[in-house]
């Protein structure tokens, strides 16, 4: 059996979970744009009806205030229910009426005090959407996982199933469960399974657009945040001549960038201490724009058996530039990128507070970084051999990270205040 849209010869009829998310409303946007007629289960909670439908229509013109958004119909589930939670009626609505299942719903929290809450969603909740897959009879379901599902060795992550033993966090662990189960049930099932793996999903590549401020956006606000207290305490605490004498201070005034973002007060934070990562190695970053659109390639390429598609930049920036490009455009200077197999042994902070002393600030910067320092470390490179048949060559997902992409999305993130309004894990 052939699935993929090139097959179908008519605007294909899609069920999309995750559309008030930030990559699913970015996917639902594009699917509209193609054609689709798209059903997205989202859950309400304490909501009534008429919110849920205007919150998913709410994150799709968010994405494009032009969107068709007619051609969306709003079921209203949970994906942590048996068949997510849909009545028999609509059950019975949906048999043999969809194409194609996008299973984008989940939990990206790295909180590990969330664990069940993280299994439920991610692993329950594609265990009951396969169900659901399954009893309406739906030809094809597209899982999208995450390419840290890989292991750090060896170094060439191929497209084939995970055996992995360690993981960082309950996310990984969740979606590498729920990797396998789908890879299980698809090889008894009636559908074909594709497993989508996306690595760091960022801003709009030309508008630096975002609804989800986790990963990188963390590192970042955490960096405002600590130039914000120290130019606080450099002004006003007692201890401000020991921080002085040790070399930090604040510039006021227009920083030497013509790239500067709008930072208050306008200057810049001198900060001689070490910013530890592993320089030599890269991080994984694609505009979400440009996921999508691969991803779109992707659901027109026929399949006709479970296929796992790692959707990765052939051009990560290493930690290294990365950091460095990123601090001095927050707005500091006078710091090391340091590797951090130089890092003493020293305990992080468990609370993070501000120490008046250099290696406290420093140690406090490295205590922030720790939820995501293991995708600074050994990333390996995604072999895209899989992608790039479905796709061909000159489609492959190779987005330069440079400055003024950086630039682009710290700008974005900053005028909105990391998603003050958005939801944050
Ligand atoms: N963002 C990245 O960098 C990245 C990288 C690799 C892989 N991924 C994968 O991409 C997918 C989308 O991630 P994202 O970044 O877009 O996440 P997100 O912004 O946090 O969105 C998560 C979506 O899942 C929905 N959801 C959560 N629990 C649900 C439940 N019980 N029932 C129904 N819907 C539920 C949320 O709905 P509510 O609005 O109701 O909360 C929301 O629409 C995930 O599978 C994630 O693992 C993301």
């Amino acid at each position: 059996m052939d699935v993929g849209w090139k097959t179908l010869g008519r605007p294909p009829r899609i069920l999309v979970t995750g559309a008030t998310g930030f990559i699913g409303s970015f996917l639902v946007e594009a699917m509209l744009r193609e054609g689709c007629q798209v059903y997205c289960l989202s859950r309400s909670g304490s909501r009534d009806r008429t919110t849920n439908e205007s919150r998913v229509i709410e994150a799709i013109r968010t994405v494009n205030p032009r969107a068709n958004v007619s051609r969306i119909s709003v079921l209203e589930g949970d994906v942590t229910q048996p068949l997510a939670g849909l009545d028999r009626s609509t059950i019975n609505g949906l048999h043999k009426m969809i194409d194609e299942i996008w299973h984008c719903a989940a939990d990206t929290s790295f909180n590990k005090n969330q664990r069940k809450r993280i299994l439920s969603t991610n692993y329950d909740g594609t265990i009951n959407m396969i169900d659901l897959a399954e009893e309406i009879e739906c030809p094809s379901f597209c899982f999208i996982s995450t390419a840290y599902v890989c292991n750090a060795h060896p170094a060439l992550a191929t497209e084939d199933p995970v055996t992995r033993q360690i993981y960082h966090n309950a996310y990984e662990y969740s979606k590498r469960l729920a990797e396998s189960r789908l890879i299980k049930r698809a090889a008894n099932a009636g559908f074909v399974g594709t497993i989508f793996r996306l690595a760091v999903t960022a801003g709009h590549s030309k508008s630096g657009l975002t609804t989800q401020f986790l990963s990188y956006y963390n590192y970042a606000k955490h960096i405002l945040g600590l130039r914000r207290r120290l130019i606080r305490k450099l002004k006003h605490d007692v201890l401000a001549d020991r921080l002085a004498d040790e070399g930090v201070r604040f510039i006021a005034g227009k920083r030497d960038m013509p790239l500067s973002l709008p930072l208050s007060p306008e200057g810049c934070m001198v900060l001689p201490i070490r910013f530890f990562c592993e320089p030599e190695s890269t991080v994984n970053i694609t505009p979400v724009d440009v996921v999508v659109k691969t991803l779109i390639r992707c659901a027109y390429s026929p399949r006709d058996r479970l296929k796992i598609v790692h959707v990765t930049n052939g051009n990560p920036p290493k930690c290294g530039p990365l950091y460095q490009k990123t601090l001095e455009l927050l707005g500091f200077n006078g710091f090391e990128i340091a590797s951090i197999r130089n890092r003493q042994n020293d305990p992080p902070f468990e609370d993070m507070k501000l120490e008046i002393s250099l290696a406290g600030i420093e140690n406090s910067m490295f205590s922030a970084t720790l939820p995501y320092l293991p995708y600074t470390i050994n990333e390996p490179k995604f072999s895209r051999v899989n992608l790039e048949s479905m796709i061909g060559h000159e489609n492959l997902p190779d987005f330069n990270v440079n400055t003024e992409y950086l630039r682009r999305i710290l700008n974005y993130a900053v005028c909105n205040k990391f998603g003050k309004n958005h939801k944050e894990s």
